[in-house]
């Protein structure tokens, strides 16, 4: 067992930023980060458009960012954490500065600003379209300088430590004391006791077999905070994303960012019609929700597999010098944007909601807090504007630390039980995780889309339930292993999505039930 003053799962925006601020506030005090994949592997590491801010006093305002975050969540917002988050986005984005992290400025030596779905006005801050790498770069760099910051990467949480494991435990306050994790390298599990954990563990999106994500998005965290019982909420406000690459070939997950619509493409489908004209006044860059469900209906309406984005009126060395990313990996697909549309179609990105978390990050359960993708803060409410997840990353793992410092933590005397595999054996019947995955994201895709409906939902449950059994029966006979502890979190994340799904009965933002359009 180990024993840390602060315990971090995840090495993304959320889980670095807290860290760096609580190891240079307390040099005394050790911070363990624990995280799955290398450390920089994140979906932090493959954000593109920018962190959305308002630094251009002259034409922008707070009280624009808030209205467009509010329009952006269809009435579901909390408005007092909406205003909280764009206030506080000047300082923290002047944090970022300070250790390290460049974004792009113009021949004036003012920020370039960009634009996406559902801005009013050009606020977003970038580092050309790998805005994401140099956060991430500038972090890790940050947290490496910190002697009393220890990264453990290719180590798994499986689970966390909370009174259902403490022998004898009578308290009525449900507590968190830290993780057991897997060390994927030796395949050793061992405790790590915190006096506080931080979930940073992002977000969902391979519960979508087609997902912007990167493959560390399996809502792990979640799911433990689930099996937990902390609070979990808005899990029905799965975000898609209007414009993935399309290839025929399988799955795509690269992002056309919506900065490039900002930047001015059309949206066309196969014959040329720019039909987002059709369906909001904003046309390509009305918010996500609406041109994601915009395409679903055209791509139904023609039967067609994908719809275009037209780039080829754009001044092209100005798009090579903001988005040579998306440039070069479309030429590397044979796409010159010179000449050539881009083929796109929506896929999962983001989930809006998540584990239910106060101002402070605070969690449900005790000494448990919770920030970024994983945590559900209100400021999203039914349709997450473009860019302001970065941003609630940075200003939540402020307020935690802030918590953090202004309230001490209690160290917890309790014992904690080693892990127990008796009676477990190494799984010989990999297939049967590899099936029951493919026929998880199968059905995800299917009946619980863009587009759902009540009858799906509900045999969504169903078959659910067939693939959760298995799964259980397959982690209590088997030893522990990444593939196994993944699917057995997406599973949970999938009940849960379908459940919360049923349980609204207004369609918003980014939920659409063709059985409450009448309500
Ligand atoms: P992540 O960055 O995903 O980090 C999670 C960490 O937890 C990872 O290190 C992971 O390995 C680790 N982890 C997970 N489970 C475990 C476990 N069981 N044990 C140990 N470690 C674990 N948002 C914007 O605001 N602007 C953008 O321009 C933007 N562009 C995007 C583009 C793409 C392609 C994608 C996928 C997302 C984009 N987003 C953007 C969303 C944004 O990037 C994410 O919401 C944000 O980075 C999440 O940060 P995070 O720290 O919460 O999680
Ligand atoms: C993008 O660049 O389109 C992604 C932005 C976001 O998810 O906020």
């Amino acid at each position: 067992m180990i024993n840390t003053d602060y315990l971090v799962i995840g090495s993304g925006i959320a889980g670095l930023t807290f860290s760096v601020k609580i190891a240079e506030k307390f040099p005394n005090r050790n911070v363990i980060i624990v995280t799955k994949a290398n450390e920089d592997e994140s979906n932090t590491k493959y954000a593109q458009g920018g962190v959305a801010v308002v630094l251009d006093k002259e034409k922008d305002s707070f009280k624009k960012h808030i209205k467009d975050t509010l329009i952006a969540g269809d009435g579901l917002c909390n408005e007092e954490v909406v205003k909280m988050v764009v206030e506080e986005g000047p300082k923290r984005l002047e944090e970022l500065l300070l250790w390290g992290a460049n974004f792009d400025v113009d021949a004036g030596g003012e920020f370039d600003l960009g634009k996406e779905g559902g801005h009013s006005e050009y606020r977003v801050v970038h580092h050309k379209d790998i805005t994401g790498y140099e956060i991430e770069r500038a972090l890790l760099k940050r947290a490496h300088q910190l002697p009393n910051i220890t990264i453990l990467p290719h180590h798994f949480a499986i689970d966390l430590v909370t009174n259902h494991h403490i022998v004898n435990d009578t308290s009525e306050k449900l507590s968190c004391y830290g993780a057991y994790v897997f060390d994927q390298k030796t395949d050793n599990i061992f405790t790590i006791k915190a006096n506080s954990t931080l979930l940073a563990s992002g977000g969902i999106g391979c519960v979508y077999g087609h997902t912007t994500n990167p493959i560390i998005a399996t809502g792990d965290g979640i799911a433990m905070a689930y099996r937990a019982k902390a609070k979990i909420k808005d899990m029905e406000f799965v975000q898609f994303h209007p414009t993935a690459l399309y290839e025929a070939k399988g799955e795509s997950s690269f992002l056309i960012s919506e900065a490039v619509r900002g930047f001015g493409a059309y949206l066309r489908n196969k014959s040329g019609y720019r039909f987002m004209l059709d369906y909001h006044e904003q046309a390509e860059l009305a918010s996500r929700d609406i041109v994601s469900q915009s395409i679903d209906s055209e791509l139904k309406k023609s039967g067609e597999t994908h719809v275009y984005l037209d780039c080829t009126h754009l001044d092209m060395n100005a798009f090579k010098n903001h988005f040579p990313n998306i440039y070069n990996k479309c030429l590397k697909h044979h796409i010159k944007i010179e000449t050539d549309w881009i083929p796109v179609v929506p896929a999962s990105h983001y989930l809006c909601g998540g584990i239910e978390v106060n101002k402070k990050g605070k969690t449900s359960i005790s000494n448990l807090f919770a920030c970024g993708e994983c945590s559900r803060t209100g400021l999203h409410g039914a349709n997450r504007l473009a860019s302001n997840s970065l941003l609630e990353a940075l200003v939540y793992a402020h307020n935690i630390f802030k918590y953090h410092s202004e309230n001490d933590y209690e160290v917890a005397n309790v014992i904690i039980p080693d892990w127990n595999d008796e009676g477990t054996t190494i799984p010989k019947e990999h297939i049967l995780i590899q099936h029951n995955l493919k026929q998880m994201q199968a059905l995800m895709r299917d009946y619980v889309g863009i587009v759902r409906s009540n009858k799906r939902l509900k045999q969504a449950i169903k078959h659910l339930d067939l693939i959760y059994n298995e799964v259980e029966e397959l982690y209590k006979e088997s030893k522990i292993s990444t593939s196994l502890c993944e699917l057995r979190n997406m599973v949970n994340v999938s009940h849960l999505i379908v459940k919360q799904s049923l349980e609204r009965t207004e369609n918003k933002g980014g939920y659409f039930n063709i059985d409450n359009v009448d309500k």
